[in-house]
């Protein structure tokens, strides 16, 4: 599904830049350009980080309660 439609960003780009360690709405921004023009999908970014960070945490606490 595309995010940003300046840039013709899908949110599979996105997640793979979150993986990466691009961790803000202005690392994605400066790599893929998601959110560089009207800014209307810097929102979006900006939730799909939150989501990413706290589905990875919840994974982490997994393996940590598992252990
Ligand atoms: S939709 Fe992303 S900058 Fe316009």
């Amino acid at each position: 599904m595309y995010v940003c439609l300046c840039h013709g960003v899908k949110d599979k780009d996105i997640e793979g830049l979150i993986r990466q360690g691009h961790t803000s709405v202005r690392a994605i921004r400066e790599c893929s350009g998601a959110g560089g023009d009207c800014g209307s999908c810097a929102c979006d970014v900006r939730a799909m980080l939150q989501r990413v960070r706290a589905r990875d945490q919840r994974e982490i606490d997994l393996v940590v309660a598992a252990k």
